[in-house]
């Protein structure tokens, strides 16, 4: 009798424990990572700690340079760290994950593709059994949630940069990864087609659940999108400072201009200034 409810009380815990990993969907525990070149190892994370939620849109901010691109590619299990460990679901990375979807500030899309095909070779790769006609559906279910329903059979260069960024979206959409890694997607777009897009990720956001991790270097847009932003040191990076925009569901664009995130802005700001060697620490930083 004494054993069953030891036996169960076990189960409990270890089912708790695995809910609880899960909502932890992203965890990067003590990540140190060096380069090695030519030069000697170039130190590029020391001691990094982030812990993303089921869910959730967590933003990195840092200079230029700190390793933000090195981390987006530890978690995408394309390098591995020196030390420490990088686990999605609970499970420790170690090799390429299809779960991950990614975006670039480049879109990348091929020439010779139609757009079409170009969101579809995802599905080609992670699910190559999977009828052509399921894939077209899917892609073109994505296309049309972007506004690009007319543009299917046209080919990348025919598209506006921000056609391109939407495309490549829907891209990295299509297989419904769970993660969903965006390195400076918006970059390089002109501030209206940017301000388009960001409010396009909050209607992806809600029809389309994923936990997002963004790399930008611009901070209205990791308030604006992000429930939590992270500002990394400089080089070799660690974790600086961690804000909550505690703020549910899609956002008005107008959000930007309140008082709450004037004050959240001068924060950020304070602190990439500390990360760039300038300011005083202030409290609150970790
Ligand atoms: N494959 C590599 N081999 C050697 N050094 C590298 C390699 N990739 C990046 N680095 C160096 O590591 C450091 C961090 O690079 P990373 O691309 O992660 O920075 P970043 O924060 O993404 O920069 P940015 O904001 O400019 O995109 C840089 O000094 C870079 O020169
Ligand atoms: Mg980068």
């Amino acid at each position: 009798m004494r054993r069953a409810y030891r036996a169960r009380r076990f189960l409990h815990g270890l089912a708790e424990s695995v809910e609880e990993r899960m909502r932890k969907l992203i965890e990067i525990e003590n990540v140190t990572h060096a380069y090695r070149t030519v030069a000697g190892p170039l130190p590029v994370l020391d001691n990094l700690n982030l812990s993303i939620p089921q869910g959730k849109f967590c933003a990195v901010v840092g200079p230029s340079g700190c390793g933000k691109s090195t981390l987006t590619r530890l978690i995408a299990g394309l390098m591995f760290p020196d030390s420490g460990e990088v686990r999605l679901h609970g499970e420790r990375v170690r090799s390429p994950r299809k779960t991950v979807g990614m975006a670039f500030q480049n879109p990348v899309l091929l020439e010779w593709r139609t757009i079409l095909q170009n969101v579809i070779l995802p599905l080609e790769i992670v699910a190559p059994t999977m009828a052509k006609a399921q894939k077209e559906a899917r892609a073109r279910e994505l296309l049309a949630m972007v506004g690009l329903e007319d543009f299917e059979d046209k080919r990348p260069s025919e598209l506006s940069g921000g056609m391109r960024q939407r495309a490549s979206l829907c891209r990295s959409l299509v297989h419904k990864p769970d993660i969903l890694i965006l390195d400076e997607p918006f970059g390089a777009l002109d501030a209206f087609t940017r301000e388009d897009l960001w409010q396009l990720m909050h209607k992806l956001r809600a029809e389309e659940p994923f936990t997002a991790l963004l790399i930008t270097h611009d901070l209205r847009e990791s308030v604006y999108l992000a429930d939590q932003v992270v500002v990394l040191s400089g080089r070799p990076a660690t974790t600086q400072f961690v804000l909550d925009i505690d703020m549910p569901g899609p956002r008005p664009i107008d959000m930007l201009y309140s008082t709450q995130s004037v004050d959240w802005l001068a924060q950020l700001r304070d602190q990439i200034e500390i990360a760039q060697g300038r300011g005083a620490k202030t409290e609150g930083a970790i």
